[in-house]
C-alpha cells in the first residue's frame, strides 16, 4: 500500500498538461490547451485542458477530471497504479508498505478465471474428440466445412452439448467455483450451461491463455444468433483482443504484415491454407486497442473485405484510427458474395495469395477513389472531398509515408480530373504548413508529447537511412575511419589523451552491439593496442594481415576529401568549421554520441519488447517495474544525447 504522504505528494507534483501532453497532441487555446480527446473518436477538438484548474474535460464525451483520473480512464489502471505510473514520470520515490491484500487478491482473482477457463478449454475439447455427440455433431460439422483435425487442434475447437448443465455440474465436482463459472458467463444463475449444442470457438490472448469463448450454432435458425459470446470479464477485454492473435503473431513478425479479416472461420480457413498472418476482429469494427496488438508485431496491415457495400463503409471507418496509428493500411474488397473462407477455398492459396497482392488498396487511394466518384459532377462536394482527404493525410504523422501518400493521391486524381492537382496540392500544402508552424511553435514537445502526438520524431532523413537501409554501418565504418587516421592524435590540444583512447573510453559498453564486423574488429585491435601502451598508427592497419582491413585502410587513408564532402552533407557541417581532418574533438564526439544514440534507440525497443512480453505472459510486477525503469532511464539518455546532437526527439 502506498502511504497517503507519497500519494499527496504524486497529486501535488502532476501538472495536468504535461500528462495529458503525453498521449495528446495539445494546442494553445485562450488560457486553455485543446486537443483531440483521447477517449472519444472526433475529429475536431472537444477535449480541453486548464493547467491553472488543473483539470481536462471533453464536451463531446463528457468525461473530465484531475491527472490522476485521467491516467486511471487512459491507460485502464487502478487508483494506486496510477499513483505509481505518476510517480514514475515526475522521478518520485514512493513510500509503500506491503503489497495490499486487494492486488494479491486481484491477481488471484485473475488467476482462478484463467484456471476456469482451462478447465472448460479442455471440457469442450473432450466433448468433441471423446464422445459420441461430439464426434458425430461437432467433428462432422467441422469436417464438412474443411477444417482438418491439425487446424482444429490448433485452435483448440471444442464442442458443447445439449445436456443443460455438463460442464456446471463436472466443474463443480472438480471443486471449481460456481460464483468463477458465473461470471465468465460459463453458466447462468440458475446453475444452467450457457454453450449448448454449439460448435466451440475458444478465444486466446497473446500469451496462449484462454480468456473467451464464442459457440457456434450448427444449423441454420433463424430465431437463434449464429453466435453467442463470452461476456466481458477482467481478463477479457473485447476491444482489446483479435481472435487468432496467439496462433498468427509469429507468422506476423516473420512476414512483416498482418491480415485482418471479419470472421473466425475466416482465420482458421486461411491457416489450414497456409496463410498464417491473420487475424480477426470478430464481426466489430476495429478498435485502437486493436490497431495497437497488430502494431507489436508489424506496421502493415491488409483488412480484407466481403465484396459489398457494407464492408466499403466499414473500410472507411477504421481509416483516420490506423492512419493515426500510423500503420500502414490496405484494403482488398474480395469478389461478389465472397468471404475469405469460401474464397481461399476456392482459388487455393496462391491464388488467394494473387489476388490480395494484385488488388491491394491503399486506404487512401481507396477513399479518394471512392468520393471522387460520389461528387462527379458536384462543386461543393468536390471541395468538401478534397478538404476529407488533405485532412487525412495531415493525420499521417511519419513525414516519409505523409509524403507518399500525398503522391498517391496526387497520381490517382490528375487521372481522373486534371484540374483538381491544383486544388489538393493548395490544401495539402496549408496542411503541411500547418504542420511545419507546430513543429516550429513547439520544438521541445512540451505541449505536442508523446506517441499520439502528430510530430513524432524529427530526426534528419540521412539519420533515418543510416538506421533503417544500412544498419549502423555507416557509423561504423566512420569510427573505424577516425581510428585509422588520427588514432593517435591528440583528442584535444589541451588534453593528453588521444583519440582513440578517448573513443574506446566511450564506446567500450557498447561494442557488443557493432554489426559490421571489419569494423568491429578494428576497434578491438585499436583497444588491445591501447592497452597494450602501443602506437595506434596507419602503417599498423596498412600492414594488417587481414585483407579488408588494409584494404579498409588505404581508402579511408587515400580519399579525405571525398570522405569529408559526405560528412558535411550527412551533418550539415558548415564550411566555416574545419574538416573533420582537423577537427578531431567534433569529429570524435559527434560520432559517439550519434553511434551511442543508435545503440540506444535499438536496447530501448528490446527493452520494450520485453515489457510487453512480460505484460502477456502476467511475469513478475518486480521484473516489468525494472523495465519501465530502464525505458524512463534509456529515454532520459536518449534525449539528452539528441539534445546535444540538435535533433528533437518527442518520442
Ligand atoms: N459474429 C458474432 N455474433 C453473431 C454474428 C457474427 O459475434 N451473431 C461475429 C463473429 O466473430 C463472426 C464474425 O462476426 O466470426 C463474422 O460473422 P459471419 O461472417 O456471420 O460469421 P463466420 O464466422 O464467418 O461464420 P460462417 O463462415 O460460418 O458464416
Ligand atoms: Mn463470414
Amino acid at each position: 500500500m502506498i502511504l497517503q504522504k507519497s500519494i499527496q505528494e504524486v497529486v501535488e507534483a502532476a501538472k495536468i498538461e504535461e500528462v495529458v501532453g503525453d498521449f495528446v497532441n495539445l494546442r494553445r487555446r485562450g488560457v486553455n490547451l485543446a486537443g483531440l480527446c483521447p477517449f472519444h473518436h472526433e475529429k475536431t477538438p472537444s477535449f480541453y485542458v486548464s493547467p491553472a484548474k488543473n483539470i481536462f474535460k471533453c464536451f463531446g464525451c463528457a468525461r473530465g477530471g484531475t491527472p490522476v483520473q485521467f491516467v486511471m480512464e487512459h491507460e485502464n489502471l487502478s487508483f494506486p497504479d496510477a499513483i505509481r505510473y505518476l510517480a514514475r514520470k515526475y522521478k518520485i520515490e514512493l513510500e509503500e508498505t506491503e503489497v495490499s491484500t486487494e492486488a494479491l487478491e486481484e491477481q488471484q482473482l485473475v488467476e482462478s478465471l484463467y484456471l476456469v477457463n482451462q478447465f472448460a478449454f479442455q471440457f469442450f475439447q473432450d466433448q468433441l474428440f471423446l464422445t459420441d455427440k461430439g464426434k458425430t455433431i461437432g467433428l462432422a460439422y467441422f469436417k464438412h466445412r474443411g477444417f482438418r483435425e491439425e487446424t482444429i487442434r490448433t485452435f483448440g475447437l471444442g464442442f458443447a452439448p445439449e445436456s443443460g448443465d455438463a460442464l456446471t455440474r463436472l466443474a463443480i465436482e472438480k471443486g471449481y467455483s460456481i460464483d468463477l463459472l458465473r461470471s465468465l458467463g460459463l453458466c447462468s444463475s440458475s446453475d444452467r450451461d450457457f454453450f449448448r449444442n454449439r460448435v466451440m470457438f475458444p478465444i486466446h490472448n497473446l500469451s496462449g491463455k484462454v480468456i473467451a469463448f464464442a459457440g457456434r450454432i450448427m444449423n441454420k435458425d433463424p430465431k437463434a444468433p449464429k453466435y453467442i459470446n463470452s461476456p466481458e470479464t477482467d481478463i477479457y477485454q473485447k476491444s482489446k483482443v483479435l481472435f487468432g492473435a496467439f496462433q498468427a503473431k509469429t507468422a506476423i513478425r516473420r512476414e512483416d504484415s498482418c491480415i485482418l479479416v471479419e470472421g473466425y472461420t475466416d482465420v482458421i480457413s486461411l491457416h489450414q491454407n497456409g496463410i498464417e498472418n491473420v487475424v480477426a476482429s470478430s464481426g466489430t469494427s476495429l478498435t485502437t486497442g486493436q490497431i495497437r496488438l497488430i502494431k507489436r508485431f508489424t506496421n502493415n496491415l491488409t483488412i480484407l473485405y466481403d465484396g459489398d457495400q457494407a464492408g466499403v463503409r466499414a473500410a472507411l471507418r477504421g481509416l483516420d484510427l490506423a492512419l493515426e496509428e500510423d500503420m500502414y493500411v490496405r484494403v482488398v474488397m474480395l469478389p461478389d458474395g465472397e468471404d475469405p473462407d469460401s474464397f481461399v477455398q476456392k482459388a487455393g492459396r496462391d491464388d488467394f495469395s494473387d489476388f490480395i497482392k494484385n488488388n491491394a488498396q491503399d486506404i487512401i487511394q481507396l477513399e479518394a477513389g471512392l468520393l471522387l466518384r460520389q461528387s462527379a459532377n458536384d462543386p461543393t462536394k468536390r471541395a468538401e472531398m478534397i478538404g476529407h482527404i488533405a485532412h487525412s493525410i495531415s493525420r499521417v504523422k511519419n513525414p516519409i509515408r505523409r509524403d507518399e501518400y500525398i503522391r498517391n493521391v496526387r497520381e490517382l486524381l490528375q487521372v481522373d480530373e486534371g484540374k483538381l492537382v491544383l486544388e489538393i496540392n493548395r490544401i495539402l500544402q496549408k496542411e503541411v504548413e500547418k504542420f511545419s508552424q507546430r513543429k516550429e511553435l513547439d520544438p521541445s514537445g512540451a505541449l505536442a508529447g508523446g506517441e499520439a502526438g502528430n510530430l513524432q520524431e524529427t530526426v534528419p532523413v540521412s539519420d533515418k537511412y543510416v538506421t533503417s537501409e544500412f544498419g549502423d554501418g555507416y557509423l561504423e565504418k566512420d569510427i573505424a575511419r577516425l581510428l585509422i587516421t588520427a588514432g593517435n592524435k591528440r583528442f584535444d590540444p589541451a588534453e593528453e589523451v588521444s583519440v582513440a583512447e578517448y573513443v574506446l573510453l566511450n564506446i567500450e559498453d557498447v561494442l557488443a552491439e557493432f554489426d559490421h564486423p571489419l569494423y568491429k574488429q578494428v576497434v578491438e585491435n585499436v583497444f588491445q593496442l591501447v592497452m597494450d601502451k602501443k602506437e595506434v598508427s596507419l602503417e599498423f592497419f596498412l600492414h594488417h594481415p587481414v585483407d579488408d582491413i588494409r584494404q579498409l585502410a588505404i581508402n579511408v587513408s587515400t580519399s579525405p576529401y571525398e570522405y569529408s564532402e559526405n560528412w558535411e552533407k550527412r551533418h550539415d557541417i558548415g564550411l566555416s568549421q574545419s574538416l573533420p581532418e582537423e577537427n578531431h574533438r567534433n569529429d570524435a564526439e559527434n560520432l559517439i554520441k550519434r553511434f551511442k544514440l543508435r545503440k540506444i534507440r535499438r536496447f530501448k525497443e528490446r527493452n520494450a519488447r520485453k515489457m510487453n512480453d512480460l505484460f502477456q505472459a502476467n511475469g513478475p510486477e518486480e521484473e516489468i517495474q525494472a523495465c519501465m525503469q530502464l525505458h524512463l532511464t534509456l529515454k532520459e539518455i536518449e534525449n539528452q544525447l539528441a539534445r546535444e546532437l540538435g535533433t528533437v526527439v518527442l518520442k
